[in-house]
This record gives C-alpha cells, structure tokens and sequence, in this order.
C-alpha cells in the first residue's frame, strides 16, 4: 500500500513539475521577442523543471555534413555539444537519436546510454557529463501552416537515471516540442508581417515626408507670390509715402545750399536743415527696407519674435492707403505682449492681409465707419499665455453662417479678389502653432483676430 501510494505520488510529483514546466513555456511562446530567446528560454524552463540534466535544441542544416546544428542549450556539461557532432544524415552520427528524430519526424529514446549501441559515438563524453538516458523530439510543424517549411530540428533531453523516459514522457516532451515549432513558426511570420509592415510604414513616411516638403515649398512660393501682389496694389500708396520724405529732403537740401551762400551763413540753420534731412532720409530707409523684407523670397527662420514690431513694422506700409479712403487708424496694444516663435515676415503678411482686407471692406460705407482699431492683448490659458491681435473694422461685416467659408481657398467676394489673403494666412498662423478666426461684430463690420502661444 505504502509503496502504491509512493508511486503515485511520485508521478504525481512528475506531473505538476510537467504542468509547471508546459506553462513557464507558453508564457515563453507569447513573450520571446526573438526566436533565439524562445528556443533558450524552453532549454532553461526544461532543466529547471529538474528532470532533465541538458536540454538542448538543434536544426537541421542542409550542408554535405546535414550537421544538426544546436542552437539553444542549457543544464550541466554543455561542453559536450562543442566535442560532439550530430547529423541528420544516414552515417554513423546521424544514427543517433537526434539524427533518428529527425529523419522519422518521431521520438527516438536511449535508455541507458551505457549500452545502446546506437549511441556509441558519443558514449564516453556523455558517460563523463553523468547522462544516462535521452530523448530526442522532433521539432517540425504539419507544414500546413504559413511559413512552416523551414523548420526542421530536435528537442534532445538528457537525464542522469536510466529509463528516465517513458511512455507518457515521451508524449509529453513531444506535445511540448510540437508547441515549440509552433510558436517559432508563429514568431518567424510575426517577425516577417513586422518588417513588412515596418518597411511599409518607413515607406509610406518618407513618401508623406516629400510630399510635405513639396506642399510646404508651394505655400511658401504662393505666399511669396501674394505678398508681391498685395504690396503691388499698395505700391501707389506706398510710391506716396516714399516721394514725402524724399520731396522734404530736396527742399531742406536746397534751404541748405542758400544759406551756405551768405557771406555768413547761419550755422544753426543749416545744421537743423540737415537734421531733418537724416531723419526724412532714414523715414525712407526704413520703408524701403520693410518693403524689401517682404518682398524677399526665403522666409526666416522662425525665431524670437516681437508682435509691437511686426505690428509697427506693417502700419506704416498702409497708412498712406488708409488716409487716401479716408480712414482713421486707432490702436490699442497691451505694453506687456509676450514673445512668440515665427517667423516675422510671415506674421507681417498675415496682418497686412488683416488690414487690406478691412480697408477694402470700409471703402463703401459712410465716411464715419471708416475706421479701423489694431489692438493687441495677452490671453491667460490652461497651457501659458498667448499674444492676441485684432483687426476691428466698420465695414460691409461678415455673416455668422458664412465666416468659416472667408478661410477657404479662392472664396471671395471682391471683383478682383483671388481670395487666397485669408487662406495663406491662416495657414501661416497654423504653422506657428496659432489660431485665426474672425467675428461678426454686433453693429458694423468685422475683427479678424490671430493668437500666438508664447515662445517658451
Ligand atoms: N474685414 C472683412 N470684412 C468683411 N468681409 C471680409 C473681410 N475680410 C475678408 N472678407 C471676406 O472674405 C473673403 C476672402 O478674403 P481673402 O483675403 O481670402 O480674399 P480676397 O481679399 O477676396 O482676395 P485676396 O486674395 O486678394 O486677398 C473676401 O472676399 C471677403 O468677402
Ligand atoms: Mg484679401
């Protein structure tokens, strides 16, 4: 009774460790990212388990030797594998288990090492690591599976006691090698969809890089063109604001050339005259520089960029156009407006479009809503604070359905409108991580506003 109930317990014993041990290696199945880690972590789980004293897996290789080529081993003595050679193939080393397992596709089993002759070649160095049985399984999928073509190996065991394997031995570590040749093929098809899908993607970015670039490239092109345009159509205005200083620095010149002419000359003068030539001439200068800033093909860089500038950058460019309608100009600009990141044409264009499109909006109505208030101010939000600027007019107005229509491509409304000012617009205040929207205003007219984040 006693020794029964030894018996079964025993194999009871056996049967929890082989429970223990299938599911360490189904986690294994789910969790090796390669199939070197796979294949080495079931030799480790194996004589872990501690029935086995090697474990150690080998493919099939198709040279002249058909060399059983180990590829994942563990457990005690692993420098026999590096003394020993295992084949496949009909010679005296493939007349092993591993070279029986894998020529059959069936389990082969040596129960005492001592005296099986089939496996007298490696004997004495199996005999020396303390090996007194083994087991080779086949490793191979049905090859009905995706990808199973390829895999051909064994699962060979080694144990210290003989007869260490039987029957339900022999099932158990061939159901679990049946597994392992799964999962590799599993892996292997993963591995293969992943780099395929990889390859994809890495493709499919590159492509959606250059056409980024291509469409960033037209923008530019198409904001450098509309630039041109608008200062063309203010180029009378601005021709007027230039011809100003310049007819003021003649006539100061002249005054000049007739006091320097008196037996003499009043100094004082002359050296006021010509004060106010340098300032006639530097007022000049600085049209002609904006002007030339905005004509330039290549944007800047974005960089640290002063809202208060670009706005005093732009008013003086329409001013003259405002004054030839009949327009009154207000501001109202907060002292404390944050730096923003851009790229300061660019932003200056986006007002310029604001404010040309106001005056063209006011040139109809009576001469007292010909105004136009520029106003600047700092918004608090959750994520920091942001510079805002208005462009309020008291023109024709928007209708509330019809705002978000202003932002496309080609609307417009004017005789000879292109209708791209507000479109280029938005997309550079969107490229500056910003907003633009416009409002119907209560009684007359439009604010058309943009908000930049705070450079940080
Ligand atoms: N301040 C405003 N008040 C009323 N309507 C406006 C105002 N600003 C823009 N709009 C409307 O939005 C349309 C689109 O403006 P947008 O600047 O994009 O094009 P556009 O001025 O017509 O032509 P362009 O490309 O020469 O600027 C205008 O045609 C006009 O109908
Ligand atoms: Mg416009």
């Amino acid at each position: 009774m006693q020794e029964q109930r030894d018996a079964h317990e025993a194999s009871l014993d056996r049967l929890h460790r082989r429970l223990r041990t299938l599911c360490q290696c189904t986690m294994t199945f789910f969790q090796a990212e390669s199939e070197q880690e796979l294949l080495q972590s079931v030799c480790e789980i194996l004589v872990a388990g501690g029935e086995v004293r090697l474990a150690w897996i080998g493919y099939c290789e198709d040279d002249a030797e058909k060399t059983v080529r180990p590829v994942a081993q563990a457990g005690s003595g692993l420098d026999y594998l590096e003394r020993v050679e295992t084949s496949w193939g009909e010679r005296e080393t493939g007349q092993g288990p591993a070279g029986i397992a894998a020529r059959t596709g069936k389990a082969c089993c040596v129960d005492d090492i001592r005296t099986d002759p089939r496996f007298s070649p490696w004997r004495v160095a199996a005999l020396a690591r303390g090996y007194a049985s083994c087991i080779a399984v086949p490793l191979m999928t049905d090859g009905k599976s995706r990808g199973a073509v390829d895999l051909r190996g064994t699962l060979n065991l080694y144990s210290a006691e003989c007869n260490a394997f039987d029957e339900s031995a022999i099932e158990h570590y061939t159901g679990l090698a049946m597994s392992v040749a799964y999962a590799v093929t599993a892996l292997r098809s993963r591995l293969a969809e992943d780099l395929a899908y990889g390859v994809t993607a890495v493709r499919a970015s590159a492509e959606r890089k250059r056409a980024e670039d291509a469409l960033h490239q037209a923008r530019e092109e198409l904001a450098h063109v509309t630039r041109v345009t608008t200062l063309g159509e203010l180029a009378a205005s601005i021709a007027h604001e230039i011809n100003q200083p310049l007819a003021a620095i003649i006539a100061d010149a002249n005054a000049c050339l007739h006091w320097l002419e008196a037996d003499r000359p009043d100094l004082d003068s002359v050296r006021e005259a010509l004060a106010a030539v340098v300032k006639d001439g530097d007022r000049a200068a600085e049209v002609i520089t904006r002007i030339r800033g905005l004509l330039a093909r290549a944007s800047v860089a974005h960089g640290p960029c002063d809202l208060a500038r670009v706005i005093g950058d732009v008013l003086p460019l329409v001013r003259p156009e405002l004054e030839r309608h009949g327009m009154i100009l207000k501001t109202s600009l907060a002292p404390d407006l944050p730096l923003v990141r851009g790229d300061r044409i660019q932003l200056q264009q986006v007002l310029l479009n604001l404010l040309v499109n106001a005056v063209e909006a006011s040139r109809e109505v009576p001469p007292e809503r010909r105004q136009l208030i520029v106003h600047s101010t700092v918004e608090y939000r959750d994520d920091g604070r942001w510079a805002v600027v208005g462009v309020e007019d008291f023109g024709v107005g928007v209708r509330e359905p019809e705002v978000a229509r202003l932002f496309e491509a080609f609307y417009s409304t004017k005789p000879g409108g292109l209708g791209m000012g507000l479109s280029i617009s938005r997309s550079i205040i969107e490229a500056h991580r910003g907003r633009l929207w416009a409002t119907a205003n209560v009684n007359h007219g439009a604010t058309f506003r943009f908000a930049l984040p705070e450079m940080r």
